[in-house]
């Protein structure tokens, strides 16, 4: 009976039940120091003030259903013991679970424990920044690469380590960029190229080495690309296409080769574009969609071969677009989110078949964005937050859409809104969404989803 109370009350606070189990707990003793007392609260009231205390630490709560007296208690360390009260409602809540246990003697208790899916507010970036780029290494570290603020394009770089919650100032690159690609290659080198600062659009290209925490520059490309794409080939070779030269927009492509730092041409696309996307498919062919050209967002869509070096002109998209995303989902297909089409930004989405070379249009989002982020999740979902939906409106939404129903869930708003930012997947599952605009200021914030 109690048990189906407490998982009630839990599902008003997270949206998403990962695991529950049940247990037994004895005697535990708390240390730690009393951080706040609410009188004549309801226990969810108290749980919103939990929530809003937590600030990224471990929060223990007891509730007193006799007097509706919580109180509240926020750590910083694991290392928690806690005392069991008789009668008494104990939640624990730290950056992923929620526990919620209750004591109804001192020797039997039963304990729900469920995986908190909501964003968590995280340690700052130490300089604000959008149209960064973000990658995880192989370490589980994220490196968040240049990007612009309100006051200049950026050459710094940040590490934020996931097992301390703290971002470091690693080494600067050589140039200022923004509106560049990062790509892990399969060296663990981070491969960083183009972009543009308040110079010119560039052709420079540098290398972060993990071990050292340096940049180097190589090559330069054959031209200079901004808002361009680079895929990351099974060859180990990385797929440098189209984007804005200093002379409009290209359809050029390149090769770099880091077994010789050397890069190559290879075909060219059939279209020039920008603002594209490019999916590595299951059997290694890229296929590139949508983009911008000729004053027209496209509907065009090429797959490139690595073997041959060509490009063949595949099905058009239903919806022309730009400054979407695309991606690749466990079962192969490609889901093709938002974007910016003839006059206004979109909430469709549609599904690449590979099998087939066909386009469905599948549910649309319950708002139209773009300069947004979509990210697989572990489970096979895709998380899309924040973005840009018309002029001056930039979103703090966040939606879920799973491929088994080909639906969208609506979550919980994040903290801040946030467009031209970055999310990141870290290997515990968490998502870590970065920095961005919110349409009027840079961000350092960082949340947690
Ligand atoms: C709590 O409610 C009781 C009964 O309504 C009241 O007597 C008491 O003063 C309240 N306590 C506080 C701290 O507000
Ligand atoms: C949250 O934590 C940060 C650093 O961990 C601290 O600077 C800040 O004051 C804390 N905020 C609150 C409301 O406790
Ligand atoms: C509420 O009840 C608990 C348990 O009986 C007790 O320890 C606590 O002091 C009470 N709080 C208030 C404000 O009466
Ligand atoms: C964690 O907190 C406990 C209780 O306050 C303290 O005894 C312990 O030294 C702390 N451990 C670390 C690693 O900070
Ligand atoms: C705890 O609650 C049970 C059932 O409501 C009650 O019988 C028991 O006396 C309570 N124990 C204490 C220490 O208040
Ligand atoms: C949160 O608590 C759960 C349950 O104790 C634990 O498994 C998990 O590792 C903790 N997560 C963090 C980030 O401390
Ligand atoms: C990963 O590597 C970077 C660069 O060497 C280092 O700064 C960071 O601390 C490492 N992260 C972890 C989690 O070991
Ligand atoms: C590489 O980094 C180390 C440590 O940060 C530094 O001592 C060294 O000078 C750097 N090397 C280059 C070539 O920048
Ligand atoms: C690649 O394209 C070129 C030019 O269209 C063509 O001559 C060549 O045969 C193609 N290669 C393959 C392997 O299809
Ligand atoms: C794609 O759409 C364009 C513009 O509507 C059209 O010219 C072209 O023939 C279409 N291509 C294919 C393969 O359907
Ligand atoms: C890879 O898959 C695509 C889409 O199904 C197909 O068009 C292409 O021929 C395949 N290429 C190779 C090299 O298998
Ligand atoms: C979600 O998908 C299921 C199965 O396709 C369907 O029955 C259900 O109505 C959908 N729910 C929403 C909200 O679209």
């Amino acid at each position: 009976m109690t048990d189906v109370i407490f998982l009630n009350l839990i599902l008003l606070y997270i949206p998403t039940i990962h695991t529950i189990a049940i247990g037994i707990v004895y005697d535990y003793t708390y240390i730690g120091t009393e951080n706040q007392i609410f009188f004549n609260k309801t226990f969810d009231e108290c749980i919103c003030q939990m929530i809003n205390l937590n600030n990224n630490s471990i929060s223990l709560m007891n509730y007193f259903n006799s007097n509706e007296t919580c109180q509240l208690f926020n750590l910083n360390n694991n290392s928690l013991t806690i005392e069991s009260y008789s009668n008494v409602t104990m939640v624990f809540l730290n950056r992923t679970s929620i526990i919620v246990t209750i004591i109804s003697t001192h020797e039997s208790t039963s304990t729900t424990t469920a995986s908190l899916k909501g964003w968590t507010t995280m340690k700052n970036l130490n300089i604000a920044r959008n149209k960064h780029t973000a990658s995880v290494l192989s370490n589980g570290s994220v490196l968040v690469v240049g990007g612009q603020n309100d006051n200049a394009f950026l050459n710094s770089a940040e590490l934020y380590d996931p097992s301390t919650n703290i971002w470091s100032i690693t080494g600067n690159m050589k140039t200022t960029r923004c509106y560049h690609t990062s790509s892990l290659l399969l060296t663990g080198i981070v491969l960083i190229t183009g972009g543009q600062n308040s110079v010119a659009s560039l052709n420079s290209v540098e290398l972060f080495n993990l071990s050292t925490g340096n940049w180097t520059t190589t090559r330069n490309m054959s031209i200079t690309r901004y808002y361009h794409t680079a895929s990351l080939l099974q060859n180990g070779k990385v797929l440098v296409a189209g984007g804005s030269a200093n002379s409009g927009y290209v359809n050029s492509a390149e090769l770099y080769d880091p077994s010789i730092n050397t890069w190559s041409t290879t075909g060219n696309m059939n279209s020039a574009r920008f603002r594209h996307t490019a999916s590595v498919l299951l059997n290694g062919t890229v296929l590139v969609a949508g983009g911008y050209n000729n004053n027209a967002p496209l509907y065009s869509v090429e797959l490139y071969n690595p073997s041959t070096g060509n490009w063949t002109t595949m099905a058009n998209m239903t919806v022309a677009r730009y400054s979407h995303t695309a991606s690749l989902l466990q079962n192969g297909k490609v889901l093709v989110i938002g974007g910016y089409g003839n006059s206004n930004s979109l909430n469709s989405a549609e599904l690449y078949n590979p099998s087939t070379n066909s386009w469905i249009t599948t549910s649309s989002m319950t708002t139209a964005r773009y300069f947004h982020t979509a990210t697989v999740l572990l489970d096979g979902t895709i998380l899309v937050t924040g973005g840009q939906s018309q002029n001056n409106v930039y979103l703090n939404s966040a939606e879920l859409y799973d491929p088994s129903t080909n639906n969208w869930t609506i979550l919980s708003n994040m903290s801040t809104i946030r467009h031209s930012h970055t999310a990141s997947l870290l290997f515990d599952g968490t998502i870590l969404v970065a920095s961005g605009s919110n349409g009027n200021v840079s961000l350092n914030t960082n949340e947690l989803y």
